[in-house]
């Protein structure tokens, strides 16, 4: 079954893909792609370790995403109308970026209270309890302390155990990649001792108002559990292709809120990683079976446009929808639905886009081969792969995937500028003193029963952040 979405999404999307399929994109790569797999890498020093570590996991009945979800602040801003507020055609949003909305946070609405929310419905779609995690890293390039890490008011608002390994990831977009990459070689290297991970991406990414990035801003999470004996993708363990190169494309000093960018040339970077990461996994890879559909990183949707062109080329292929299954509409269109009404969830992207293919169509692609190509600005990016489970579709319809996006709160221009100044100083309103009082009396804990979510209130007088549960 291929789902399509309901009401305006989908008439909109429906648009969206028509233009990006007229578009013709000059492709920027500079770097030299390397050639097919020769037959000579396959005994290589690298190959006999990827192998190994393969063999590992293989033996564990394989590793990879046994749950995902996402999370999602409640209100929302649509891009037409933001388009309509800064003079610029509605046409260069929804389909020059291929954004139809993005995601805003409010400012009880933070990195953290997203990706605990994100972790509680991934736990409860998975039916695991807390006590079943071993390791949880969090991905994020939205800290909000330089020292504490989200992971560890995760930790408390989740109920995880004391003896579960807890930290917090960065690098740009890249940070939820790493998260997830350690704890597939944690569980097939037997750290694990049979228990699972949680992995999650969460962020808010802001750019200056009026600004050439302010379209492409959003927030949100995506939480996975990690695990042997997968149910929803299994990956190929130990077959990745690396890419890293010191470029100044897109930063955001420690005194800023909102990020910092070289727009075109982050989009040049975003390709030539891109090209150098295929190129690496391509001497890796089993190049038997053709990968059926490719998730990339969704800065906006266009630009996942532009990485299949490019990936076409390098593989010499046509990448037009004449050309049938090698196009965009069918390998890549359906990991973009999702990510068009949040926008730019930074490391939580790709991760969204990979829930976006399931949920539109895990019964085409069970037992289907999926390539994952993951950037983070500054810049590190990973190309790898993995195969849909067989039963992944039922675990899918049995969730209620698009929940998040449903009764959100519409946006006007004005109160999304009064969000964003209150933004400057969200961090240091001080909380109630009811909720600053209630700090050392234990963390409060998220129930999986109930619907309950956490909220930030506020910091206290020594200037720690305080969380509700309500
Ligand atoms: P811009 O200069 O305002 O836009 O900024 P543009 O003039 O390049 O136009 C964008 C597209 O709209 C173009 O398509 C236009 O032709 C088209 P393209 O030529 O690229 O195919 N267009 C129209 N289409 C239809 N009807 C119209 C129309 N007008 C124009 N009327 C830019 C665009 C992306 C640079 C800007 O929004 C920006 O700086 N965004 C932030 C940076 C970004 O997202 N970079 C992506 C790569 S880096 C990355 O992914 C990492 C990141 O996620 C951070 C991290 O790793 O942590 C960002």
């Amino acid at each position: 079954m291929r789902r399509v979405f309901a009401g305006t999404a989908f008439a909109l999307v429906g648009a969206h893909k028509f233009t990006l399929t007229e578009d013709s994109v000059p492709i920027m790569t500079t770097l030299p792609i390397s050639p097919a797999a020769p037959d000579s890498a396959s005994g290589s020093p690298d190959c006999a370790l990827a192998r190994s570590t393969a063999a590992a996991a293989a033996a564990l009945g394989g590793v990879g995403i046994d749950a995902i979800a996402f999370a999602v602040p409640r209100s929302y801003l649509e891009l037409t109308e933001l388009a309509a507020a800064r003079g610029v055609a509605p046409e260069k949003y929804t389909s020059g970026l291929g954004t139809l909305q993005m995601a805003i946070a409010g400012p009880e609405e933070d990195p953290v209270t997203l990706a605990a929310q994100a972790a509680h419905r991934v736990l409860r779609a998975s039916g695991r309890s807390p006590a079943e995690i071993g390791l949880c890293i969090v991905g994020t390039e939205t800290a909000v302390d330089h020292s504490k890490p989200i992971a560890s008011y995760l930790h408390g608002l989740l109920g995880l155990p004391r003896s579960c390994r807890v930290f917090e990831t960065k690098h740009a977009c890249f940070g939820g990649t790493a998260g997830l990459l350690n704890a597939v070689d944690w569980i097939a290297a037997g750290s694990a001792r049979g228990r699972a991970a949680l992995i999650v991406c969460t962020d808010i990414a802001r750019y200056t108002v009026g600004s050439a990035g302010e379209p492409t801003q959003g927030a949100g999470a995506v939480a996975m559990l990690v695990s042997a004996r997968p149910r929803l993708v299994e990956l190929e363990v130990g077959i990745s292709g690396s890419y890293a190169l010191d470029v100044h494309d897109f930063w955001r000093p420690l005194h800023r809120k909102d990020a910092l960018v070289d727009g075109h040339f982050s989009v040049q970077c975003y390709l030539d990683a891109l090209a150098g990461a295929y190129g690496q996994w391509r001497l890796l890879a089993d190049e038997r079976e053709p990968l059926a559909r490719t998730c990339y990183h969704v800065p906006y949707g266009k630009l996942a446009r532009k990485a299949h062109q490019l990936r076409c080329q390098l593989d010499g292929r046509d990448d037009s929808a004449a050309a049938g299954p090698g196009s965009f509409a069918v390998e890549v269109e359906p990991s973009l639905r999702l990510p068009a009404q949040v926008g730019n969830i930074y490391t939580g992207s790709l991760y969204l886009a990979l829930l976006s293919l399931l949920y539109s169509e895990a019964a085409e692609l069970e037992n289907k081969r999926i390539g994952l190509f993951s950037y983070g600005s500054g810049c590190a990016a990973e190309f790898f792969a993995g195969r849909v489970r067989p039963g992944a579709a039922a675990l899918i319809d049995a969730m209620d995937v698009a929940a998040p996006l449903r009764d959100r709160h519409r946006l006007t221009i004005p109160e999304y500028e009064q969000l964003r100044q209150n933004d400057l100083h969200a961090d240091q309103r001080p909380a109630e003193a009811i909720h600053a009082a209630a700090v050392g009396q234990g963390p409060l804990t998220l129930d999986l029963e109930s619907q309950r979510q956490a909220r930030f209130c506020g910091i206290d007088p020594k200037e720690r952040r305080i969380y509700s549960v309500q």
